[in-house]
């Protein structure tokens, strides 16, 4: 198939919905093959049969994956680099959101996210790397968010965990340079994106109001949509991007120009 990732081999993480689903479905859409991966197993199975309907058999896997289980990465990694001949490209975007007050955010829940959005980075990285070594050219691309660059008054978490991928990503480019590695590495930073993950904020204060609430916060006067975040993440995947590394692309509408 052609297209302009046509022959890359893509495991994506928190594929059952959102911005992992949009992801996947712009890869497969311009010819890759990709592994969808989510605690979420009837999620990423659904969208597996709704790719492989689309694009032909064998364009998309599904596979069941805490993203804080190191035995599961494991797992998965090898499982899918078995369905799909390789590895060549690790998109680590499951994650959630938190917020909260600074003295009230007990231990226990600072680490559930931190885990869920640091800990994911770190395995998933440390484990695909064996892979996509041996399918270089590589790419990792890292979901991180605005607020990874930008503080809230009331997200300690969030920001920390979302601060902690940005240099990560930065790291993991370093070192695979260094190696002489031909695998780079970069992050997105979305601001808010119209996904179920503003659906807690939706249901307090109603859908319009919420969207309206957050655009309010936007230069360019509206929340952002998935595809929005797919299109960067199928051009920083692709060849297109060969020489960007240990890079950051901001998706905030303005908000960062601040
Ligand atoms: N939507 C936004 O406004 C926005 C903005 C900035 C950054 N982000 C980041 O983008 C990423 C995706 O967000 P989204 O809006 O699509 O969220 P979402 O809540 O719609 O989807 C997240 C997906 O991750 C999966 N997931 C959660 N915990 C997991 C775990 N432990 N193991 C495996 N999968 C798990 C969920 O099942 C779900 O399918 C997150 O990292 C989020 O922080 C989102």
């Amino acid at each position: 198939m052609a297209g302009r990732v046509a022959g890359k081999k893509v495991f994506v993480t928190g594929a059952a919905q959102g911005l992992g689903a949009a992801m996947a479905s712009a890869l497969a859409a311009e010819g890759a093959k990709v592994a969808l991966a989510d605690i979420n197993q009837g999620g990423v199975e659904a969208l597996a049969r709704d790719l492989n309907t689309k694009y032909g058999a064998g364009a998309a896997f599904a596979f069941a994956l805490d993203v804080t289980d190191e035995a599961q990465w494991i797992a998965a990694l090898a499982a899918a680099n078995e369905a799909m001949g390789g590895v060549s490209a690790l998109v680590n975007n499951a994650g959630v959101a938190h917020g909260g007050d600074l003295e009230q955010l007990e231990l226990a829940e600072w680490k559930r996210v931190m885990s869920i959005n640091v800990d994911s980075v770190f395995l998933g990285a440390k484990h695909a790397m064996k892979y996509l070594r041996d399918n270089q050219p590589g790419s990792i691309v890292n979901i991180s968010s605005i607020a990874g660059l930008i503080a809230n008054h009331n997200a300690p978490a969030y920001n920390a965990s979302k601060a902690a991928v940005w240099l990560l990503s930065k790291n993991i480019a370093l070192y695979c340079a260094k190696k002489k590695f031909d695998i780079r590495s970069n992050s997105i930073h979305p601001t808010f994106i119209n996904t179920p993950i503003l659906d807690r904020l939706r249901q307090a204060i109603g859908s319009e109001e919420a969207e309206a609430k957050l655009a309010r916060q936007v230069p360019l006067g509206r929340i952002g949509q998935p595809s929005d975040v797919a299109n960067a993440a199928v051009f920083l995947i692709s060849d297109e991007s060969r020489f960007i590394t240990g890079s950051e692309i901001k998706i905030d509408g303005g908000i960062s120009a601040m």
